[in-house]
């Protein structure tokens, strides 16, 4: 017992180390997606809530883009592992259209935060025989844009 005691406090020491030096993806701040458009996250609150705007580079409208707002929330289950699954809307300012995207905000392997998601885009349609076509659905990665970006 005497002897494994260093043992465990160098075993214990190191997984602390290590759990220290893992980094974490956070939500916050400025990300371009693989289409161009740029969104921006401001604060994750303390109940995961997050607001932002979103600019999208390509519409299904004829309309001129505008910058829309966004509403999220950010799962804070003890089980995220600095790799938190989270989904948001997109209120579209600009057309009768609304997104709503879910994905999880990882750490690869290089390092980098990346935002993995799919997409759902709800169209307007006029009348219930068109809401067979009224929805799209995709994959989006956003990475995050630096202060020079
Ligand atoms: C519209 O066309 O009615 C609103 C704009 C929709 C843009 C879509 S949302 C999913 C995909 N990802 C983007 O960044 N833009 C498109």
């Amino acid at each position: 017992m005497v002897k494994a005691t260093p043992f465990l406090l160098v075993l214990f020491l190191a997984l602390g180390a290590h759990g220290l030096s893992v980094k974490k993806c956070s939500l916050t701040g400025r990300w371009v997606n693989d289409l161009g458009s740029n969104m921006t996250i401001t604060a994750v609150n303390g109940n995961g809530d997050f607001s932002g705007m979103y600019h999208t580079a390509v519409t299904a409208t004829s309309n001129e883009i505008k910058v829309s707002p966004l509403q999220g929330s950010m799962q804070k289950g003890p089980n995220q592992r600095g790799q938190p699954t989270f989904g948001f809307t997109v209120n579209w300012s600009f057309s009768d259209s609304i997104t709503v995207f879910t994905g999880q905000c990882f750490v690869d392997n290089e390092g980098k935060e990346v935002l993995r998601t799919m997409w759902l885009l709800r169209s307007r349609v006029e009348n219930i025989n068109n809401d067979w076509k009224a929805t799209r659905v995709g994959t989006n990665i956003f990475t995050r844009l630096s202060f020079q970006e």
